[in-house]
């Protein structure tokens, strides 16, 4: 289960539809995530061996331990869809989604829908852990369907005597979206009443809260997914806070941001294929939020906003100073 990696706590990047693609998953890597899932997968999209869906499982030995991540809502189905999985790239874990808020995943029966219906979800997570064979099963739950119906605990305990090996916790209702505030009240609740790790995810924003929620919930590891799209480097200082006690990170430099967001831009188009336009619309949203608090205020963020090429995106750097910028702290 990758539990023993190098005996600390785990550091999880969260599983991001239209994010965590390999290319990110691999810089994530680079910077000190200890494992890492893809996004969430129809069993569907598998068994009809749709090309998108190939794409979704593209990963590389260096992200080893990956996981792919699963949703729906069929047993069989899905059973059937890990057997190909399994065969075709062999993960290290399988990932079952018992989260996902968006309706016409719910609609299907999948994602959250199932935080609902706890004799589907055990059968479900049963036929995907005698399917499975020898690869471990996951699952990544919030903490119920609303606030009225928190049912973190009961589910936990299903997905244990299915044989789930472990588990990740959003600390939301499905019927908060991402709105208001992780409960990790809950999230500490479950890990002390089930025998498997338990991964916490909600909120985490700096090696500080990480450490206080490693402290205080008593997870086995954390899981971070928005804070990391604008600033990855949350790996890096987390792992340096457990290493060192150091909560006060050095900033991230400006330039190490740009070359960041080149490296990131570059190694993205190769993965389209080269196709440079495609690849810029793709990631304008993250060249906003990777360069957010950096000096160029309202023209560069509409530079940003319209790049379509990499050498503007080189040329926008340049303008920055890029390369005279080494030493300039972005919050100063
Ligand atoms: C753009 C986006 C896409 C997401 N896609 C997935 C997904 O494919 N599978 C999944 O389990 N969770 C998905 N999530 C939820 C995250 O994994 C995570 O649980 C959530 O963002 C809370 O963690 P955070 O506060 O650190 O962002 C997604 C979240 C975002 C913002």
């Amino acid at each position: 289960m990758g539990a023993a990696l190098h005996g600390g706590p785990l550091l999880f990047l969260a599983p991001m539809a239209g994010v965590t693609n390999t290319v990110f998953r691999k810089l994530c890597k680079g910077l000190g995530a200890d494992v890492l899932t893809t996004e969430f997968v129809s069993a569907e999209g598998i068994l009809h061996r749709n090309e998108r869906t190939r794409r979704y499982l593209e990963f590389e030995a260096v992200e080893r331990p990956l996981g792919v991540q699963l949703f729906g809502g069929d047993p069989e189905r899905l059973a059937e869809a890990v057997r190909a999985v399994v065969d075709w790239v062999a993960p290290d874990f399988i990932d079952l989604n018992f989260g996902c808020p968006v309706n016409k995943v719910v609609a299907k029966n999948g994602g959250s829908a199932l935080l609902k219906d706890c004799p589907l979800l055990a059968r479900v997570a049963g036929a995907v852990v005698g399917a499975a064979g020898e690869t471990p099963v996951t699952a990544k739950i919030r903490i119920g369907w609303d606030s009225g119906s928190v049912n973190a605990i009961e589910t936990a305990r299903i997905l244990e005597g299915e044989g789930v090996r472990r588990l990740a916790v959003h600390g939301r209702t499905k019927a908060q979206g991402y709105t208001g505030q992780a409960d990790w009240g809950v999230i500490a609740a479950v890990a002390a009443v089930v025998g498997i790790p338990v991964i916490g995810n909600g909120d985490i924003d700096s090696a500080a809260v990480a450490l206080r929620r490693f402290r205080e919930a008593g997870v086995a590891g954390v899981m971070i997914g928005r804070h990391a799209m604008s600033h990855p480097w949350i790996f890096r200082e987390i792992r340096m806070a457990l290493e060192t006690g150091e909560l006060d990170p050095e900033p991230v430099t400006a330039a190490e941001r740009w070359a960041f967001v080149l490296k990131h831009a570059r190694l993205e188009t190769e993965w389209w294929g080269g196709k440079e336009e495609l690849a810029m619309r793709s990631m304008r949203a993250r060249f906003m939020a990777y360069t957010k608090g950096l000096p160029g205020g309202a023209r560069l963020r509409s530079q940003l906003q319209s790049v379509s090429s990499l050498a503007e995106l080189e040329e926008i750097a340049a303008e920055q100073g890029m390369e005279k910028l080494c030493g300039i702290r972005e919050r100063e």
